[in-house]
C-alpha cells in the first residue's frame, strides 16, 4: 500500500519541449482517426507501413473469437518486409546493424549486407529439409546471426522459438519438446563477463532423443565442443556454399511467425503464439510512433535480449520493418567496466535507448558520475519496459540519461500482447513519472473491478484489453483450453463471451484517467523485468531429494523489483543430511540448474510449516509478509493460527 500512496501523491508533469512537439511523427490525427473507426485504422496503418504481395480486404475476423484473425486474406513476407524493400527503396548502404562483441570486436552490417545473409541462412534452412510451419529452436547469444536466423525461418515461413541462453538444458529440452523442433541454431558459446560461456554443451544435452534432426552451430566462443556426425553442422561452414539469391515467398498473414516460452500461474511454461501480418502491423506501428523515430536520422537501442518478446519486438521486428539503424550488444552491462553501456550510446550517437526500470536502478546505485564520464547529449527519447518503474528512478534517467530533457516513454505490454498497448506518445503526452498513461490510439483497455464493471476515475482495479489487436496471441502452443481459461474466462458474461482479455495486472486509474500499473495480480513474479512463475519453481524445489513441501513468493527488492523468495519443509529422512544453511544453498543452486540462473532464489529458508487455509491453500500473503520483513497480516483463515509464530522465531 504504501508504494499506492506515494504513487498517488505524485503530481508532476513533463510535457515535451515544443520543438520537439513540432517534428514529432505521432500527432494527434492518429486518436482521431482510431477514434472515428478503429478497424479502418488499423487497415491503413497496415497498408502504409508493410508491403503486402497480396493486399487484404478484410481487416478482422473474430467470429471464432477468442481466436482472431487479422488481414485474413493478405499474403505477404516478414522478412522481405524487414529486408529486400528497404534495399530496392535505395537504402542497402544504411546500417542495419551496429554490433558491438563484449570483448569489444565489432561488425557494422548494412540492410544490403543484412538481406544478403538472410538469403543465404534461408538457403541453408531449406538444405537442412526446414519447410513451411516447422518449428526451429534458436539458442544463441546476441550476436548477428541471431537476427539472421529468426528472419531467414520467418522468410521460409518456418516458426522460431527462441530460448533465452540463461536457461537450462531442461528448460530448453521442454521447450524443444513441447514445440516439436527439428533444428537447434546455437553457438559454441558466448561471452559474458569476460568468460565464454558454453551454450553447445547445454545442447547436447538436451536434445538427445527428441525430434532435433540437426544442430547448427555458430562459431563465436572459440571454445572446445562435442561433435555428434551427421546431426551437427558448423554454421560458417554450410554457410559458404550457400546462393546469395533467394527469392521471397508470400505466406498468408495469419502464418505462424513465432512461439515464445513464457511463465504462467502453473508449472509449466506456456507457448505464446504469434503470427505475421497482425504482428508486424502493430511492431513497425508502436515502435516508429512510441519512439518517435526518424529512420534516416536516428540510432535505436534496446538493450533486451533476443530470448525475451522485447528482443522479438523492438530489437528484431520493429526496428528493422522500419529501416532503423540499431545498435545490437553482445554483454552485460558493467563489463569490462561499469560505463560500458554509455560508452556505447557516445560512440555510436544513439538517440532512442530502451531498457527495463532494473536496470536503471542498478546505475543510480553505481552513481550518476559513470555515465556522466560519456557523451549522452544525442539521446533524444528513453523509454522504459518490464515493471512498474518507480518515480525516483525516473527522475534520474530523465535527467542523467536524458539530459534533463528527453521524454520517456513507460510502455506496458506483455509476451502476450506481442507489441506495446500502453504509453506515451512523446510529442503529445505530458508525461507522468511511474505511469504508462494511456492506451495507444487503435488499442482498448479498461481498468474492471471483480464484477466486470469499470471502475471509477481514482480507483484501482485489473487491467483488460477490451478489443482485439493486431498482434495479440493467436493462442497458446497445443492448448486452446489453456488459452481460453488464462486469458478469456475471467470476464465472461453471458452476452459478452470471451471478449474481454485479462492480462493479470492490477492497474490504477487517476483522476486523468490515466493508468498506473500496480503489478501482477497473479502467481506471476517479475524478477528483473522477467517473468517467473511459483509453481515453476516450487516443482523445481521439490524435485530435490531434500524437499518434502516448498512455497515461493515475489519479495519486493530494490533492484531487482521482485525477489525470488522460497520456503521450504526437509523431508524427516533427510533432516540429518545438511544443516539448513547447507541445504538453503543447495537448493539456490539446484533450481538454477533446473530453470536457469535467472530464477535462482534470494533466499531458501527451510521451515517446519507453511501456512495454510483450513482447504489447504498456501497463504503466499503471509510469507510475503515475512519475506519482505512486515509485520504478519490477518492470520484468522489459518488452519493453524500458530503457524506463522513458530515460522518468525525460526528465522529470527
Ligand atoms: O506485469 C506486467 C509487466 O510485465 C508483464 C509482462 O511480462 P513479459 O511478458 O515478460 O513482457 C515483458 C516485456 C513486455 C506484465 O504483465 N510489465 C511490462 N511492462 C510494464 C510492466 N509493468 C508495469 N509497467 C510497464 N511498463
Amino acid at each position: 500500500m504504501n508504494s499506492i500512496d506515494s504513487l498517488l501523491h505524485e503530481d508532476r508533469r513533463f510535457p515535451p519541449t515544443p520543438e520537439f512537439a513540432a517534428s514529432a511523427v505521432a500527432g494527434p490525427e492518429l486518436a482521431e482517426a482510431a477514434a472515428a473507426d478503429r478497424l479502418q485504422f488499423w487497415a491503413d496503418q497496415s497498408r502504409e507501413l508493410l508491403h503486402w504481395h497480396r493486399p487484404f480486404t478484410q481487416t478482422l475476423d473474430w467470429t471464432q473469437a477468442p481466436f482472431a484473425k487479422w488481414f485474413a486474406d493478405g499474403q505477404l513476407n516478414v522478412a522481405y518486409n524487414c529486408l529486400d524493400r528497404h534495399v530496392l527503396a535505395g537504402n542497402g548502404d544504411r546500417v542495419a546493424i551496429h554490433w558491438e562483441g563484449e570483448p569489444g570486436d565489432t561488425r557494422t552490417i548494412t540492410y544490403a549486407e543484412l538481406t544478403a545473409e538472410v538469403k543465404k541462412a534461408a538457403n541453408l534452412l531449406a538444405s537442412l529439409g526446414i519447410r513451411r510451419g516447422d518449428r526451429v529452436a534458436i539458442y544463441l547469444p546476441m550476436i548477428p546471426e541471431a537476427v539472421i536466423s529468426m528472419l531467414a525461418i520467418a522468410r521460409i515461413g518456418a516458426v522460431h522459438s527462441v530460448v533465452f541462453g540463461g536457461f537450462s538444458a531442461d528448460s530448453l529440452r521442454s521447450r524443444i519438446d513441447d514445440a516439436e523442433a527439428k533444428l537447434v541454431i546455437t553457438a559454441d558459446g558466448g561471452w559474458r563477463k569476460g568468460k565464454v560461456f558454453p551454450l553447445k554443451k547445454t545442447v547436447d544435452q538436451a536434445v538427445t532423443e527428441t525430434s532435433v534432426e540437426h544442430v547448427l552451430v555458430v562459431r563465436r566462443g572459440e571454445n572446445e565442443v562435442d561433435w555428434t556426425e551427421g546431426r551437427d553442422l558448423w554454421w560458417h561452414e554450410e554457410i559458404a556454399t550457400m546462393d546469395a539469391e533467394h527469392e521471397a515467398e508470400a505466406f498468408d498473414a495469419e502464418n505462424p511467425l513465432f512461439i515464445l516460452y513464457t511463465s504462467g500461474t502453473t508449472g509449466k511454461p506456456k507457448g505464446i503464439l504469434h503470427t505475421s501480418g497482425g504482428y508486424l502491423t502493430q511492431t513497425a506501428y508502436t515502435h516508429k510512433n512510441v519512439f518517435d523515430l526518424h529512420p534516416e536520422t536516428d540510432v535505436y537501442w534496446c538493450t533486451a535480449d533476443i530470448g525475451w518478446v522485447t528482443g522479438h519486438s523492438y530489437v528484431v521486428y520493429g526496428p528493422l520493418a522500419n529501416g532503423a539503424t540499431q545498435v545490437l550488444y553482445e554483454g552485460t552491462p558493467e563489463f569490462p567496466e561499469p560505463g560500458r553501456w554509455w560508452q556505447l550510446v557516445e560512440k555510436y550517437k544513439v538517440s532512442i535507448f530502451y531498457t527495463a526500470p532494473t536496470a536503471i536502478r542498478s546505475f543510480m546505485k553505481q552513481g550518476r558520475q559513470i555515465p556522466q564520464a560519456s557523451d549522452l547529449s544525442s539521446i533524444r527519447v528513453l523509454g522504459s519496459v518490464g515493471e512498474p518503474i518507480n518515480p525516483e528512478a525516473w527522475i534520474w534517467y530523465r535527467d542523467i540519461i536524458g539530459g534533463g530533457t528527453a521524454p520517456i516513454v513507460d510502455t506496458w505490454w506483455q509476451t502476450e500482447t506481442g507489441a506495446i498497448m500502453i504509453s506515451p506518445l512523446p510529442g503529445l503526452t505530458a508525461t507522468k513519472p511511474g505511469s504508462a498513461q494511456v492506451a495507444l490510439p487503435g488499442i482498448s483497455i479498461d481498468v474492471l473491478d471483480d464484477d466486470g464493471a469499470a471502475v471509477e476515475k481514482g480507483q484501482g482495479g485489473l487491467l483488460v484489453v477490451t478489443e482485439p489487436w493486431p498482434s495479440m496471441l493467436r493462442g497458446i502452443w497445443g492448448d486452446p483450453e489453456r488459452f481460453i481459461e488464462t486469458y478469456w474466462e475471467k470476464f465472461d458474461k453471458p452476452g459478452a463471451r470471451r471478449r474481454m482479455y485479462f492480462a493479470g495486472d492490477g492497474a490504477r486509474k487517476d483522476e486523468d484517467g490515466d493508468i498506473w500499473l500496480l503489478g501482477r495480480v497473479d502467481d506471476v513474479m517479475n524478477v528483473s523485468g522477467h517473468r517467473l512463475s511459483t509453481a515453476e519453481i516450487e516443482s523445481a524445489l521439490v524435485s530435490h531429494p531434500f524437499v518434502a513441501e516448498a512455497a515461493v513468493v515475489g519479495a519486493a527488492d530494490e533492484t531487482t523489483g521482485q525477489a525470488v523468495v522460497a520456503f521450504v519443509i526437509v523431508k524427516a529422512s533427510q533432516a540429518d543430511v545438511a544443516t539448513a544453511d547447507e541445504a538453503s544453498s543447495i537448493l539456490r543452486a539446484h533450481v538454477a540448474e533446473q530453470i536457469g540462473a535467472i530464477a535462482r532464489p534470494r533466499q531458501v529458508y527451510v521451515v517446519n510449516e507453511l501456512p495454510k487455509t483450513r482447504s489447504g491453500k498456501i497463504m503466499r500473503r503471509l510469507l510475503r509478509d515475512v519475506a519482505e520483513g512486515r509485520e504478519i497480516g490477518d492470520t484468522t483463515t489459518l488452519a493453524d493460527t500458530t503457524v506463522m509464530q513458530i515460522i518468525t522465531d525460526k528465522l529470527k
